[in-house]
């Protein structure tokens, strides 16, 4: 039996509840096709900070660097809102992404049909809407230099590089033409050309890779205008590639045209190990009550089967079973709507497992 060692970050928050229960579906995945999966449980944010006085622990990252695979949580809360910069929680997640080279994250955006009509728009607009997000994770404002603020001429001041070298450009631009090839072909490369120098050399690099995929047709977008454009007319998108920051910002949006921010899975790949989290926060405020949506990493752990374990029929046998006990009518309060059974967080989870019977 093929062994995978796949180290779990709860995180803080709802991490714990949803970690759990996207493990519960893995093992029965991995009993129902074979695998053995080896847990290791690492602490990483506040959950660290708290333990060890630091949000991302050097053996949390050297477990994560000799694994198959992580899945995390999420990481946050009110309770570390003011630590100082360098230890927030949010730095584990940064910190992760950077010493495993994660440099692309891809965010699909799919609407189940049960869903359609949970979304904010109407069901006209989004009805088989799917599209990527494929957004660039180590690179750019989130990592360029930053001055806290200091006086300046006895005026406070703080500020943040927006930073890209062309090969961190060219390779993240590839790996969306390649997805593309796989859809529907078609790139939108997404920046703000016309005010910043980054996004010049963005979409001049942009233009060069794409040379080499000609099945692949590139458009550009304004980010203001691709705001406006996903929540106008979502389907026109197969592929969006953009900035660390911008991606971060777009797919907040693109994934509450699903109803539900709880819903959407995320992959991070790059060099070394890929790490898979749902998109959504550690929400402090309905923390240990049960009843957080754990489809979103749930649906992560599909991904992390398909793309680090090889497994495309376990995450076919997730991905169906998730949308079943949607279309059942299985809701966790963040969806529910009349018409449908209000669930627990747990009661979710073995529905799900149900379906995967
Ligand atoms: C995300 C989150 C993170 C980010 C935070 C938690 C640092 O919003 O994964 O989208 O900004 O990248
Ligand atoms: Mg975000």
């Amino acid at each position: 039996m093929k062994q995978h060692t796949i180290v779990v970050i709860p995180g803080d928050g709802i991490g714990r509840e949803i970690t759990a229960a996207a493990v519960r579906v893995l093992d029965a995945v991995a009993a129902k096709l074979g695998l053995q999966l080896n847990y290791q449980w690492r602490d990483a944010g506040g959950a660290a900070i708290d333990a060890v006085g630091e949000p991302l622990p050097t053996e949390t990252v050297a477990a994560a660097m000799a694994a198959d695979a992580v899945l995390l949580g999420a990481v946050g809360g009110p309770k570390w809102d003011n630590v100082e910069a360098n230890l927030r929680p949010e730095q584990a997640i940064l910190g992760l992404r950077k010493a495993l080279k994660l440099y692309a994250n891809l965010r699909p955006i799919r609407v189940p049909a049960a869903l359609a009509d949970a979304s904010p728009l109407k069901r006209q607009a989004i009805d088989g809407l799917d599209l990527l997000i494929v957004r660039e994770l180590v690179g750019g404002i989130y990592f360029g230099p930053k001055q806290e603020a200091t006086l300046v001429d006895g005026v406070l001041q703080a500020s943040d590089l927006e930073i890209y070298q062309e090969p961190e450009v060219a390779r993240i631009v590839k790996l969306a033409c390649e997805a593309a090839q796989l859809r529907r072909q078609s790139v939108t490369s997404v920046d703000k050309a016309n005010v910043l120098a980054s996004s010049r050399l963005w979409r001049k690099t942009a233009e060069k890779v794409s040379a080499a995929y000609p099945d692949v047709a590139l458009s550009h977008l304004y980010v203001d205008n691709c705001a406006m454009q996903l929540i106008l007319k979502p389907r026109q998108f197969d592929v969006i590639v953009t900035s660390n920051l911008f991606g971060d910002i777009l797919s907040d949006e693109a994934a509450v045209l699903t109803g539900s921010i709880g819903m959407l899975p995320s992959a991070s790949i790059g060099e070394g190990t890929s790490l898979y989290e749902p998109i959504h926060g550690s929400a402090p405020d309905i923390a240990g009550q049960g009843i957080a949506n754990p489809l979103g990493t749930i649906l992560s752990a599909a991904l992390l089967l398909r793309y680090s374990l090889d497994c495309a029929a376990g995450a076919e046998l997730i991905e169906a079973a998730v949308d079943k006990t949607l279309a059942q009518g299985y809701r966790t309060a963040d969806l529910c709507q009349p018409g449908t059974t209000k669930v627990s967080t747990e009661e979710m989870t073995s529905r799900v497992l149900e379906n995967l019977a």
